[in-house]
């Protein structure tokens, strides 16, 4: 490794075969594509963690890697450091507008008597997005009295065990509800002495997160959801690999369920038994 200054640092240049390596491992264990522009990235992630853990070299750290004693420990630190988990509350206003709109609506007229409600979000990352998804199921049938006792359950899975403990911690910094409307960061959140803010119990408790691959959903036993957002996850797979896990989570969608992903994510007619919906700006789908 050469220090540049005391704040950027490059580590050892990989040459193609390594870097194929690599990708190859990524792209089997997780889907992930890495393309050829994000080689720096690569070294970087991969320089800071051998840096850690005292490897001097990719060979030795790849093998590291494959170790049985502490290779699947590692495997889950290295996943976090090369997944990204940028994310926030509310973070795309016309995919909580086609919830609060269209599929909410729908959901309850269609079953009036409804006991529960069970949304799902794949890829959840540090928890904002699973949160949100409660606080407007939940603000939706406060306003809607006769169906205010059903209850919300809401699954948050992620392949990143990291981010998953902060979401299951529900804390954040004052920057990170930046975009929590009043009402919904009054309702929901409590101020701590230290500036942060906690998720309160009521809806804490509505939400749990497990980790999961997205790869790998044939070992993931679900029950059908009402409502799935997989959002800025599909971004970091091909085309066929998108196709496969839109595949697998029509199959986790209820009849008259509904797939929320994010704008520009899809393929055109993504699958046979999904119908768009239209709305401006949001990319939903009904399951017919
Ligand atoms: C950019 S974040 C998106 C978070 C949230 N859905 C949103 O839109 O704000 C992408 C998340 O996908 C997760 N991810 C990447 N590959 C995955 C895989 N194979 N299985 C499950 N999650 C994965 C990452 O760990 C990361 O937290």
């Amino acid at each position: 490794m050469v220090a540049l200054n005391s704040t950027v640092a490059r580590f050892e240049q990989m040459d193609d075969i390594q870097f194929e390596r690599w990708t190859d491992l990524l792209e089997q264990r997780t889907g992930m594509h890495l393309p050829r522009e994000r080689r720096s990235f690569l070294e970087t992630s991969l320089g800071l963690r051998m840096k850690e853990i005292g490897v001097h070299n990719y060979a030795a750290y790849y093998e590291h890697l494959q170790s049985e004693r502490y290779g699947q420990r590692e495997w889950l630190t290295l996943v976090d450091r090369l997944t990204v988990h940028e994310t926030r509350f509310f973070r795309h206003q016309p995919s909580i507008d086609v919830l609060e709109q269209i599929i909410l609506p729908v959901l309850f007229d269609s079953e009036a008597d409804r006991k529960n409600l069970q949304m799902w979000s794949a890829g959840c990352s540090t928890g904002e997005e699973a949160y949100t998804l409660g606080m407007v199921a939940d603000q939706f049938l406060q306003k809607r009295n006769s169906q205010k006792n059903c209850y919300i359950s809401i699954i948050g899975m992620d392949i990143s065990v990291p981010a998953l403990v902060r979401a299951r911690k529900a804390v954040y910094n004052r920057y990170k509800v930046r975009y929590v409307p009043d009402n919904y960061l009054n309702n929901y959140f409590t101020a701590q002495q230290d500036g942060r803010y906690q998720v309160k119990e009521q809806l804490k408790k509505r939400v749990c997160f497990v980790p999961f691959n997205i790869i790998d959903m044939k070992k993931v036993l679900l029950e059908p959801m009402d409502i799935i957002f997989c959002q800025n996850v599909l971004i970091y797979f091909n085309r066929d690999r998108r196709k496969q896990i839109i595949h697998q989570l029509v199959r986790r969608l209820k009849k008259g369920g509904f797939l929320v992903m994010g704008a520009g994510e899809a393929l055109n007619n993504p699958h046979p038994e999904l119908k768009k919906i239209d709305f401006a700006n949001a990319l939903a789908f009904v399951k017919k």
